[in-house]
């Protein structure tokens, strides 16, 4: 079997080259790639995307590369749409003229964050920002033009690799006595390590059983705010690293209108997850299980 998988240095898509490197022959591709690697993975030239994709053959295609700077898409949003939408709409047609399986991750960000319970597959989408707008038109045009799909929707997604907001909050937690930290929008602190995992799991499932192809939220179990993630932060930091001097004695609860950005926010990115996880006979993990691995890591 051969994947190929776009994408590769990004959080999700550096622990992707691990998940999926046991199900076959991988060619992994980043924005600079060339024919010498395997191909074009840049996702703003859409005719070489089209023509890997032709020359290579896949029977997976898995999408991990994504306009990602959700503020940055504001004042860019032709750029944002043509790598969120328009790419992931040109691999699903080839995708299908090929008889790949294209798997493919969209966000929280695709609804408008209202109210308090955990969004479902069948809820109606309503983005508030052009990153959302650009990933929903993304999910759509794959639906449009690619029968066998997977698109997993995630949310506040960490790695170990690069930089993070627990990383962020313990930098500033040794600077500062008081940190101010948003309490008004919730959802699930998601490892990409846990992403990529129940990817290569899904993509096995499918490829037997193509009936399970479709639209899935993964997230880890469980919910916070922004400001419960940092306090976790710092009291696992406490307890796993005693020496470590942290100058922080409070973590204040802050409105999200406390740092006004160009892109707005939803307050509810809270998914259920449970289609998934009946779907594939997984139990995801607490979101807390995940950021004390990595912190773990990160020591
Ligand atoms: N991060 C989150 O909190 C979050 C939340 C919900 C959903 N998601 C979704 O999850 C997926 C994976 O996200 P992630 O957190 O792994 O994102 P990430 O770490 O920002 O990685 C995105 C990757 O896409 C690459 N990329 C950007 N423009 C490209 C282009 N024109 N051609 C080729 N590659 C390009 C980036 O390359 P460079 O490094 O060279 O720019 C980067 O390696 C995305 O679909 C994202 O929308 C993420």
């Amino acid at each position: 079997m051969k994947i190929l998988l776009l994408g590769k240095n990004g959080q999700v898509g550096w622990e992707l080259q691990r998940s999926l490197a046991p199900l076959g022959e991988l060619v992994a591709l980043d924005r600079h790639s060339t024919l010498v690697d395997g191909g074009c993975g840049d996702l703003h030239n859409l005719e070489g995307l089209r023509d890997t994709v032709q020359r290579l053959r896949p029977d997976v295609i898995v999408n991990a590369a994504a306009h990602t700077a959700v503020d940055k898409a504001e004042s860019e949003p032709e750029l944002a749409r043509t790598v969120n939408a328009l790419a992931p709409g040109v691999l699903a047609q080839a995708a299908q003229a090929v008889g790949a399986l294209l798997v493919h991750y969209s966000t929280d960000y695709v609804f408008d964050g209202s109210g308090n319970t955990p969004w479902t597959e069948a809820d109606p989408t309503g983005p508030l920002n052009t990153y959302g707008q650009t990933k929903l038109e993304g999910e759509q045009l794959i639906e449009e033009a690619c029968e066998r799909h997977l698109i997993l929707r995630t949310s506040w997604v960490y790695a170990a690799r690069g930089g993070n907001f627990a990383k962020t909050m313990l930098r500033l937690a040794k600077e500062r006595e008081r940190l101010t930290v948003i309490d008004d929008q919730f959802g699930a602190p998601t490892g990409a390590e846990l992403i990529a995992d129940v990817t290569a799991h899904a993509v096995r499932q499918v490829l037997r059983q193509p009936q399970d192809a479709g639209v899935y939220h993964l997230t880890a179990a469980g919910q916070t705010s922004w400001n419960g993630y940092a306090r976790f932060v710092v009291e696992t930091a406490r307890e796993l690293q005693p020496e470590l001097k942290l100058a922080v004695q409070e973590v204040a609860p802050v409105p999200s209108s406390a740092f006004p950005t160009p892109a707005c926010r939803p307050l509810n990115s809270r998914l259920d997850t449970t289609h998934l996880s009946r779907t594939f006979g997984l139990t995801l993990p607490h979101w807390q299980q995940g950021v004390r691995r990595m912190l773990s890591e990160i020591f």
